[in-house]
């Protein structure tokens, strides 16, 4: 049975279909959303890996003949350099995991086409294209399931250089239309769809992050079918948006977004310099301190930040970056409280700095990328403070509440010492243990028609 067969009928295991089984499938498949996202609304922070023909370092990843800058030969040609001789992915998951990253997403295939596993459906992987000679995703998803992070894969759905591939803006005209020829059109699904099944069957991954799919519609893309096809692989995958409104999550690019998102669940994508893939010539790295700026503004919005690394073609990763994940690490672990178990925080305007809660509302998490003079304000808060501390230190910190008049709405203003000595070199988080779950005071301020300034005198 071709896969596409399998797809009609809405039903695909793993090996043979038993009979019986589809109901126990569907009811696999609808399962519930939140229940597949909650691994994922507290990771985070994961770490995206672009690796391929690119990462000899002199084109960007795929776009590169795409858009003319190289031939499309001189840019395969590459993948003779693409020897993997250094690499070690026991390392590379445990610099992920050390980093505090609870998950990572790997390219498996770019837009190019060159698959980093030992793919049986096409011709071009490490494996058979490259000297590299054999398969690089084994390997690296033993050593994430070992370190217990979550795998996710990276597949390109368009694959430009492939002859029943109709790429609709290099080529004009697309090399076939397709709605002429749909059994052209069907025999690259078929080929996505059997590497997909390579993919699931062999590694079963948490997560699949889809790119490309801006070049077909919803229904070209069969994306319904693909989501099933891998929901009866593993019914908690949890799948990006990129396949046409068909995923949980929405994975907003190259950009912490200003006001939260509307998708429940989403996660910003960030390069660590200005590539994706590694560039001998890219050494505009972001500094540890922005990087965690970007975590936490993630945070402070309920989302996720996936941080690019790209290693170079012999599999090594470049010292800058991995001093970036060490940073990142020494300053996740001291600050877990306020990272896996938290969602958004409170609107701006309330403190200067980021804020999330703790998942019962009842903690304040306020994130300090500056170092305070003298107190930090918290106004409009009309849960009481009962506790200040300092997250990852067992230091407590006293705080002034000024006008807080019982006869008036507006809440006091909270001013809470933040002494030099507490102060961490990146960001400082402090907690803010509330008598109840969160309660804000959102207005314009108010005339006070009535006053008795001696009652608080006498406190
Ligand atoms: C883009 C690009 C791609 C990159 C990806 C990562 O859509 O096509 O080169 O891999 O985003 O987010």
């Amino acid at each position: 049975m071709k896969i596409s067969d399998f797809l009609k009928v809405g039903i695909v295991t793993a090996g043979i279909m038993m009979p019986g089984q589809s109901l126990l499938a569907q009811k696999q498949v609808d399962k519930s959303v939140e229940e597949r996202m909650e691994w994922f609304s507290k990771a985070k922070l994961g770490i995206f890996i672009h690796w391929g023909i690119y990462s000899k370092g002199e084109t960007s990843e795929s776009w590169a003949f795409h858009n003319g800058r190289i031939s499309l030969p001189d840019y395969m040609k590459q993948a003779e350099s693409f020897t993997a001789s250094n690499y070690d992915p026991k390392e590379w998951a445990k610099l992920i995991k050390d980093s505090g990253a609870k998950y990572t997403v790997i390219t498996t295939k770019h837009h190019d086409g060159f698959a980093l596993w030992d793919t049986k459906a096409g011709d071009v992987s490490a494996v058979k294209s490259s000297p590299a000679g054999r398969d690089l995703i084994a390997p690296f998803a033993e050593a994430v399931k070992d370190e217990g992070l979550k795998l996710g894969f990276y597949y390109s759905l368009i694959d430009w250089p492939r002859e029943d591939y109709p790429e609709t803006y290099r080529d004009k005209p697309p090399k076939y239309d397709l709605k002429k020829q749909p059994e052209r059109w069907q025999h690259f699904l078929d080929f996505n769809n059997a590497q997909l099944t390579e993919l699931s069957s062999q590694w079963n991954p948490d997560l699949y992050w889809f790119d490309g799919d801006w070049e077909h519609s919803a229904q070209e893309w069969n994306a319904e079918g693909v989501v099933k096809l891998l929901r009866s692989f593993n019914p908690n995958v949890v799948i990006n948006s990129r396949i046409q409104g068909y995923g949980d999550y929405a994975t907003p690019e190259l950009g912490v977004p200003v006001t939260k998102p509307e998708s429940k669940w989403w996660e910003t994508c960030m390069t660590v310099n200005d590539s994706w893939g590694y560039r001998i010539e890219d050494d505009n790295y972001k500094s540890p301190m922005t990087v965690l700026r970007m975590l936490v503004d993630c945070i402070s919005m309920g989302g996720n930040l996936l941080l690019d690394i790209g290693p170079r073609a012999d599999g090594s990763i470049p010292q800058e970056e991995i001093d970036i994940l060490k940073v990142l690490g020494q300053w996740t672990s001291k600050h877990q409280e306020a990272i896996y178990e938290t969602q958004a925080g409170i609107p701006a305007g309330h403190v200067q700095g980021y804020t999330s809660l703790g998942l019962d509302g009842k903690t304040l998490y306020v994130y300090l990328p500056y170092r305070p003079n003298e107190s930090i304000e918290v106004k409009g808060l009309k849960s009481r403070i009962k506790k200040a501390r300092v997250v990852g230190t067992d230091k407590e910190l006293t705080w002034k509440h000024y006008n807080d008049i019982s006869w008036s709405e507006v809440p006091g203003v909270y001013y809470i010492d933040v002494p030099e000595d507490v102060v961490d070199p990146y960001i400082t988080v402090l907690a803010l243990e509330l008598e109840e779950p969160v309660k804000l005071y959102r207005g314009a301020g108010q005339v006070i028609d009535f006053n008795d300034t001696d009652q608080s005198l006498q406190k």
